[in-house]
Order: structure tokens, then sequence, then C-alpha cells
């Protein structure tokens, strides 16, 4: 999480890539990369507006936030790691810009840019208002660590820049949240209505759908199975102890007196964690809803 923003000149991948093309009729994109400096274009033929990138969000796909007369857009093109080259930004396949302007991106208003970078970066959020002079690209330890009893209020109030100390000692129920703060919560995504497999990459939300949750239990929080200090682990096998501290014999003697599987005693997550593809993001993730998964089954929820 420390790279999930980046400022330009750092990045292996758009350094090993230092001419990225994407061809949307009538508008052609470039992202071009030269001596530590990346420039953002969009051309119709006649006219081209070129715009150094500052702001860069993501490790792996990355999208970028372009800063043209006075205004912030979010590009339309995005790069993506696993096909190593442009597409367009996940969700944006229905916008026909009309204007070259408008072929930049979305529009960003004042909000817009506060949350991403609220979610992105460390220190880019003071007194509720965006601050670009004492911005730290990712999640830094800050992020996380501080924000002491004063600001636990404004917590409750919705405010995403402010955490509480130990960490550690949050319940199940409230490191969701903590976590969900960005990651999104289910009160957040069930409010919202967001239905269907898009919202396979809010995990807080995914987890609490799954009957092995228990919000008082701390074999199921989310740092159970993950240091947030470091990449996830992408290893089935690493899952197994975490599924077999209430799923076997000595476990389920006891409450919640979770059931042993009949079918396998290994690789748990590989099939009760089905992997998910997002339509056009060029990326898969992991399902939280921790299930038998039925043939064919529609998406639940
Ligand atoms: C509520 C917090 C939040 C906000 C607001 C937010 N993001 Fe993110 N973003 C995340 C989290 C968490 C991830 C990692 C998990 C995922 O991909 O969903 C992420 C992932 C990404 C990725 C990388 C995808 C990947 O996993 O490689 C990009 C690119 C990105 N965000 C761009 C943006 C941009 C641009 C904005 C502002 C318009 C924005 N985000 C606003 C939380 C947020
Ligand atoms: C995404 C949020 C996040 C970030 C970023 C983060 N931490 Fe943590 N950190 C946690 C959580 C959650 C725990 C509790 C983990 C546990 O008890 O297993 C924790 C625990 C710790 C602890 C153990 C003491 C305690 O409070 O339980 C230390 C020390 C620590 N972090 C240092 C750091 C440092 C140094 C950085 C920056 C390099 C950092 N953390 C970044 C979330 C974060
Ligand atoms: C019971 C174990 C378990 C718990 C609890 C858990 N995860 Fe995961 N998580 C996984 C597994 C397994 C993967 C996929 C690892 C792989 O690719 O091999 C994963 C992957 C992820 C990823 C990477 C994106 C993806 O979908 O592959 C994120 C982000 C994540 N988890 C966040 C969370 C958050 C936030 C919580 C708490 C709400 C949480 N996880 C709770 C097991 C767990
Ligand atoms: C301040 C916002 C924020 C908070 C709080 C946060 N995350 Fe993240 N997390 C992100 C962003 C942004 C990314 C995507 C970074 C990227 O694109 O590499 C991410 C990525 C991840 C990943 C995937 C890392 C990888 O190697 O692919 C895991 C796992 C994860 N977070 C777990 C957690 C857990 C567990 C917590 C709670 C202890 C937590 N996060 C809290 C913003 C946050
Ligand atoms: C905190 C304890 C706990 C942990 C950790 C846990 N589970 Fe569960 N799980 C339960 C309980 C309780 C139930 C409901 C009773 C039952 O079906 O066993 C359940 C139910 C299930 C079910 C049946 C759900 C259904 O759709 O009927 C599956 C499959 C499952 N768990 C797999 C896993 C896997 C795989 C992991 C690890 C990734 C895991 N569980 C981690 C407690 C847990
Ligand atoms: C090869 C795929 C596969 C693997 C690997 C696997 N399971 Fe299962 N599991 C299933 C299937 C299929 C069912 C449903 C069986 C049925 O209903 O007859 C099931 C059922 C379950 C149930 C519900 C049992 C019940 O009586 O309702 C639990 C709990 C469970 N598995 C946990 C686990 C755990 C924990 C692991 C790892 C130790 C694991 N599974 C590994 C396929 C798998």
């Amino acid at each position: 999480m420390g790279r999930a923003m980046q400022l330009p000149g750092d990045d292996p991948d758009l350094s090993a890539h230092p001419k990225l093309t994407l061809r949307r009729d009538p508008y052609t994109y470039s992202v071009e990369t030269r001596n530590g400096q990346t420039i953002y274009s969009v051309s119709d033929g006649t006219r081209t507006i070129s715009i150094p990138v500052r702001w860069s969000m993501g490790s792996g796909a990355q999208t970028w936030l372009l800063e043209y007369d006075g205004q912030f857009y979010e590009s339309l093109v995005s790069y993506y790691p696993s096909i190593e080259a442009l597409d367009l930004t996940i969700g944006d396949d229905r916008l026909t810009p009309s204007t070259l302007e408008a072929a930049i991106g979305r529009p960003l208003v004042t909000d817009g840019v506060t949350t991403c970078f609220g979610c992105h970066s460390t220190n880019a959020v003071l007194n509720r208002q965006l601050s670009l002079k004492t911005v730290v690209p990712g999640v830094t330890c800050e992020h996380c660590h501080t924000g002491a009893e004063a600001h636990s209020q404004a917590m409750m109030e919705g405010d995403m820049s402010v955490y509480p100390p130990a960490l550690g000692q949050l319940s199940t129920e409230r490191l969701s949240d903590f976590c969900g703060q960005c990651h999104r919560t289910w009160e957040l995504v069930t409010r919202a209505g967001w239905r269907g497999p898009s919202n396979v990459r809010f995990q807080p939300y995914r987890l609490a759908l799954s009957k092995c949750f228990d919000g008082a239990d701390p074999r199921i929080s989310c740092i159970a199975c993950h240091n947030p200090h470091q990449q996830v682990i992408r290893n089935t096998a690493f899952y197994d102890s975490k599924c077999l501290a209430c799923h076997s014999a000595a476990a389920s003697a006891k409450p919640p007196h979770a059931k042993i599987c009949p079918t396998a005693k290994s690789n748990c997550v590989s099939c009760h964690m089905p992997r998910v593809p997002l339509s056009g993001g060029h990326f898969v993730f992991t399902d939280h809803d921790i299930r038998v998964v039925k043939p064919n089954e529609p998406y639940p929820y």
C-alpha cells in the first residue's frame, strides 16, 4: 500500500514502456515517459492537449489525476500491467466525449479529488481541504497509525483521514470498518446499492456476507489473513491454517462449531474463495464471500 500512489519518475512500468498509445475514435491517446517525466496527450487529429503527469494512482494498474486549465480530471485511459498497455479506465467505457477537453477524462469535483488522494496518499487532506503541498504518496505509516482521541469523533462523522491508535486491539468488526474506509465497508456498499460482480473488490463487504464472518471472532479479521505491512501472499496453501483455525476437528468441538470439509483437506481458498475477473479492468479479485460455490450459480449479491 506504500506504493498506492506514486510520483512519476519512480515508475518502473512507465520507464519500461516509454511510449504507450491507444486509439479510441476519433481520439488518439499517448503516454510518453522520458527522463523521468511522463506526458499524457490526447489528440483529435488537428489539435492536441498535452499534460505533464503529476499524480499517479495505483501501483499495479494506474490511473492519472491530471490538472488542465484549473480543473482536475481522472484520465480516460489507464495503464494495465496484465496487458502491458493502455486501455479505458474502468467504468469509463460508456463515456462518449464530444470535445477534446472532455476526452482528457472524467472531470472531478473537488470532493472527488480529495477522496482520491485521501485513500491513495498521506497528508493530502488537512482540515478536510486538499493540501497538495503536504501530500506524501502512498498509504504510509502515519496514515494508519496517527489519530489520537480527539480524532475519533471525526471518524464517527465519516472523516476518512483519521484513525484510532492500537489497531491490533480493534475487534474484527471495527477492523473491517477501519480497512473499509478505503476498501469499502459493508454499510457503504449496501447503502449505495452497488450490486453485481464489480463489488468483488470491496473485501469488507464481501467477507461480511460469508457464514464464516463473526464480528467478535479474531480468527476471521482482515489481519488474521493479511499483514498490512506486506504485499498480499499469493499462495493458496498459506491460507489453509487460517481456515483450519475454525474448520478442524479440534476447533469445531467448540463454538461456533464450524463444519469439516467432506471434499478436501488443503488449498481451501482455491474452491471456496473464487477469483472473479472485473470486466474491462484487466484484473482479477478474490471473492471474500467464503462459501460453497455451486456450479453455474449467479454472482451472489
Ligand atoms: C474510498 C477509498 C478510495 C478512493 C476514494 C479511491 N480509491 Fe482507488 N483504490 C482504493 C483501494 C482500496 C484500492 C485497492 C483495491 C482495489 O483495487 O479496489 C484502489 C485501487 C486503485 C487503482 C489500482 C487498481 C489495482 O488494484 O491495481 C487505481 C488505478 C485507482 N485506485 C485509482 C483511483 C483514482 C484515480 C481515484 C480518484 C478518482 C481513486 N482511485 C479513488 C481506494 C480508493
Ligand atoms: C494500512 C494500514 C497500516 C499501515 C499503512 C501501516 N500499519 Fe502498522 N499496523 C496496522 C495494523 C492494522 C496493525 C495491527 C496488526 C496486528 O496487531 O497484527 C499494525 C501494527 C503495527 C505495529 C505493532 C504495534 C501495534 O500497534 O500493534 C507496528 C510497530 C507498526 N504497525 C508499524 C508500522 C510502520 C513503521 C508502518 C510504516 C512503514 C506501518 N506500521 C504502516 C496497520 C498499518
Ligand atoms: C480467511 C482469510 C482472509 C480474510 C479474513 C481476509 N482475506 Fe483478503 N485475501 C485472502 C486471500 C486468500 C486472498 C487472495 C490471495 C491470492 O491471490 O492468493 C486475499 C486477497 C486480498 C486482497 C488483494 C486483492 C484480491 O482480491 O486478490 C485485498 C485487498 C484483501 N484481500 C483485503 C482484505 C480485507 C480488507 C479484509 C478484511 C475485511 C480481508 N482481506 C480479509 C484471504 C483473506
Ligand atoms: C488509507 C487507505 C487504506 C487503508 C486504511 C487500508 N488500505 Fe489496503 N490498500 C489501499 C490502497 C489504495 C491499495 C492499493 C494499492 C495498490 O494499487 O497497490 C491497497 C491494497 C491492499 C492490499 C493488496 C496489496 C497487494 O499486495 O496487492 C491488501 C491485502 C490490503 N490493502 C489490506 C488492507 C488491510 C488488511 C487494511 C486494514 C488493516 C487496509 N488494507 C487498510 C488503501 C488502504
Ligand atoms: C472464525 C472461524 C472461521 C474461519 C476463520 C473460517 N470459517 Fe468458514 N465458517 C465458519 C462458520 C461458523 C460457518 C458456518 C457453519 C459451517 O457451515 O461450518 C462457516 C461456513 C463455511 C462454509 C460453508 C458455507 C456455506 O455456503 O454453506 C465454507 C465452505 C467455509 N466456511 C469455508 C471456509 C474457508 C475456506 C475458510 C478459510 C479461507 C474459512 N471458512 C474460515 C467459521 C469460520
Ligand atoms: C476441490 C475443492 C475444495 C477444496 C480444495 C476444499 N473444499 Fe470445502 N467443499 C467443497 C465442496 C464441493 C463442498 C460441498 C460438499 C457437499 O455439499 O457435499 C465443500 C464443503 C465445505 C464446507 C461445508 C461443509 C458442510 O457440511 O456443510 C466447509 C465448511 C468447507 N468445505 C471447508 C473447507 C476447508 C476449510 C477447506 C480446506 C481445508 C476446504 N473446504 C477445501 C470443495 C472444496
